[in-house]
């Protein structure tokens, strides 16, 4: 029986579509390597322990995730989506001038103007902000680092801005258990291992497209060597200092839905 015409009523034809397509482009690369049964069981297994390692999610992020961010934009004008990571949570903190941090931070100062495609300002914005610490980490992930650090949610004004004091982040490896199977995987693959530092963002109001991007910082660390390969010459910002104080000046320009 050809399994690809039977049919039941939980059928969602796109879902179907998409995974036979998948199976078939997977088919052919096993065809154009010669994949062996070794090799498929190799593979295979590494998928297994990537799941009890609980990296899926990481790995699906760290080798798909700018792919989907890249397909958003060929019906887009505005600014460019972004890979999102694994380390957003929905309820940071809002905040109207500075943004929770601790330890050994840098000052930054965070500041964006969103537009319409037309120039417009637009208020109103909810904004998520969220970055990590002088180690490296994001908050969220253990109690002694609650969320309310290192990343808030702001709201544009009547000019369509905001500007909050945080700190700078710096670059983190994309999965601490460096023997795990996603590390094995950046090694095999030939990539190292760290994010550039970044400032992820979130962007939402109605009447527009959700936005989820990141900004970049000019001449920093790992920044010609991601292993996301995330990292765009328009998301790339440089420093401005202003009362001694570097300031990130980010243009967000939003799609209308
Ligand atoms: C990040 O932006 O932090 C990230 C993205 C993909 C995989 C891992 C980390």
């Amino acid at each position: 029986m050809d399994n690809s015409e039977s049919k039941n009523d939980k059928t969602i034809p796109r879902v179907k579509e998409i995974v036979e397509d998948m199976v078939d482009a997977i088919s052919g690369v096993f065809d154009k390597h010669n994949v062996t049964f070794d090799e498929y069981r190799a593979g295979f297994f590494h998928v297994i322990k990537t799941g009890q390692a609980n990296e899926l999610g990481l790995l699906m992020d760290m080798l798909l995730c700018q792919r989907v961010c890249d397909i958003e934009m060929k019906g887009r004008k505005g600014t460019r989506s972004n890979v999102e990571g694994p380390y957003f949570f929905p309820d940071a903190p809002l905040v109207t001038d500075a943004a929770k941090v601790r330890g050994d931070v840098e000052p930054l100062q965070i500041q964006a103007t969103v537009k319409d495609l037309d120039g417009n300002p637009i208020p109103d914005v909810d904004v998520d902000l969220w970055w990590a610490d002088p180690e490296g980490k994001y908050s969220g992930y253990s109690d002694d680092f609650p969320l309310e650090y290192f990343r808030c949610k702001v709201k544009t004004d009547k000019n369509g801005q905001y500007s909050i004091l945080g700190s700078m982040p710096v670059e983190y490896p994309i999965t601490t258990a460096r023997h795990g199977p996603t590390g094995a995987l950046v090694d095999m693959l030939g990539r190292q291992g760290m994010r550039t530092e970044n400032m992820h963002q979130k962007y939402n109001k109605e009447g527009y497209l959700p936005l989820t991007t990141q900004a970049y910082f000019r001449g920093a660390k790992f920044i010609d060597e991601d292993p996301v390969t995330a990292v765009f010459e328009d998301l790339i910002y440089d420093l401005k200092e202003e009362d001694g104080i570097p300031v990130l000046d980010i243009n967000i320009v939003l799609d209308h839905d």
